[in-house]
């Protein structure tokens, strides 16, 4: 039976809640086959989806009027007023133009030395010949990104938890659930009681000359040009944790699990490796995640009455107060936005994706991410004779959370060794 057929003879709001959260998390593209082609904009008890490329884009590009306010119960107890729960203020304006300044492209070939070298070094400790590379790398490459490239040099322990509580409760929180949201706000508190004493130790020094985002970012505060709060500074710090460890993690288990799913994807992409070109292996990785992002919705708060796909046949009015779940995932397979969507195309513009989102709120992170994701994915792929040993169903565990948290993989004999850069 397909989604719509299950959803229309759902007895109820809650059976039909149920329906949609099924779907979502198994047969989503099918889901999103179907809406695009009947039902391009459906209102369900959740949410109102919207699943066609021309207003999923058209909704991310007007921020005003599609807002993300809802962010606010989440977000703004945990880390205080930020960027991603506030729209076209002073915030957005002026901390996302001092935080690209901080998160410098010249740090980039760092980044993608040091996710290099922290994959192979879990690689060179393995037990044996097989490994969980969720602990392992794809948790651990971001966790050091943050530590080194980041600043942030909280313990290990503390970082994973903070960032795994904040980004479930903020972001992955579907069914809702109070207690998720109480351990989110937990965990925020405790990350701005750890981070005080440590930016105020920051400010107590003489500028620093560090090369790290932290440290330039309270190098930048000292300045009055600047207009930065020590709380906002505090603020944004933050949020360079809670966007990036479990998004990252994600993105290169997702990324691996296809490639692994799908020799031919893999051959490609090891083709692209052996011949030394890192732009035509990246490639290979991000196509390979649209066919499992790390998320297929971005959600937006109606601020207004509004009509969307005017002049359509499925034109419709969306009260103010609904919330919209756009389908980031959907539109990634609309043939609007995607030339021949079904087909694993290495070539498309890296433009196209919508893995960072797009519009007012595009990732900050972007950058990092399109270097150290793919980094991360080469080193492990490079196992000779490398194989996923999870069920063949439900490869990626999740235990029993949002995120995945192990991926067992084996392979024949050691890795092919390749230098550790210093970083
Ligand atoms: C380096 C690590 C990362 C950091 C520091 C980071 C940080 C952020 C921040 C601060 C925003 C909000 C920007 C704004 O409101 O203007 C954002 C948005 C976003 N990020 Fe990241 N992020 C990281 C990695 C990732 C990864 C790996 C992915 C997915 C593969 C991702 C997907 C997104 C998406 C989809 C949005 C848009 C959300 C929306 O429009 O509602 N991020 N990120």
């Amino acid at each position: 039976m397909g989604f719509l057929q299950q959803f229309d003879a759902a007895a109820d709001p809650q059976a039909k809640a149920g329906v949609v959260v099924d779907w979502l998390r198994g047969d989503w593209r099918g889901m999103y086959a179907e809406l695009r082609a009947e039902r391009p904009i459906l209102p369900t008890p959740l949410f109102t989806f919207v699943t066609r490329a021309t207003d999923v884009l058209d909704v991310l590009e007007q921020p005003t009027l599609f807002s993300v306010r809802a962010n606010r119960r989440t977000m703004d107890e945990a880390v205080g007023p930020f960027m991603l729960a506030r729209d076209e203020t002073e915030i957005n304006w002026e901390e996302k133009g001092l935080m690209r300044a901080v998160l410098r492209w010249e740090d980039l070939p760092r980044v993608r030395a040091l996710a290099g070298a922290t994959a192979e070094e879990a690689i060179r400790d393995a037990a044996a010949d097989s490994l969980d590379i969720v602990p392992a790398i794809a948790r651990r490459v971001p966790l050091r990104i943050v530590q080194r490239i980041f600043g942030f040099m909280a313990p290990d322990e503390r970082l994973l938890r903070w960032s795994f509580a904040t980004q479930h409760g903020m972001f992955r929180n579907l069914p809702f659930s109070d207690e998720v949201l109480k351990r989110c706000h937990a965990a925020g508190a405790e990350m701005r009681a750890w981070l005080w004493p440590f930016l105020a130790q920051k400010w107590a020094e003489p500028p620093s000359g560090r090369n790290d985002a932290v440290s330039r970012l309270v190098d930048l505060s000292r300045q009055p040009a600047a207009g930065l709060s020590a709380e906002r500074v505090l603020s944004n710090v933050c949020g360079l944790l809670v966007g990036s460890i479990e998004t990252m993690s994600q993105a290169i288990i997702h990324a691996t699990d296809q490639l692994l799913a799908h020799p031919d994807w893999l051959a490609g992409a090891l083709a692209a490796d052996a011949a030394g070109d890192t732009e035509a292996f990246d490639a290979h990785v991000f196509e390979a995640l649209r066919f499992n992002p790390i998320t297929t919705i971005q959600f937006r708060f109606a601020e207004a009455d509004r009509v969307l796909g005017a002049g359509t046949d499925y034109e419709t009015t969306i009260p103010a107060g609904t919330v919209l779940a756009l389908g980031t995932g959907s539109a990634m397979f609309d043939p609007g936005l995607m030339r021949d969507p079904d087909a694993f195309d290495p070539a498309r513009p890296p433009s196209s994706y919508l893995h960072f989102g797009l519009g007012h709120h595009e990732c900050l992170g972007r950058h990092v991410g399109r270097v150290a994701i793919p980094e991360a994915v080469r080193r492990i792929v490079r196992f000779p004779g490398i194989r996923a040993t999870g069920d063949a169903t439900r490869r990626i565990d999740f235990g029993a959370g949002p995120f995945p948290e192990h991926y067992h993989v084996t392979f024949n004999g050691r890795h092919r060794a390749s230098p550790l850069p210093a970083v």
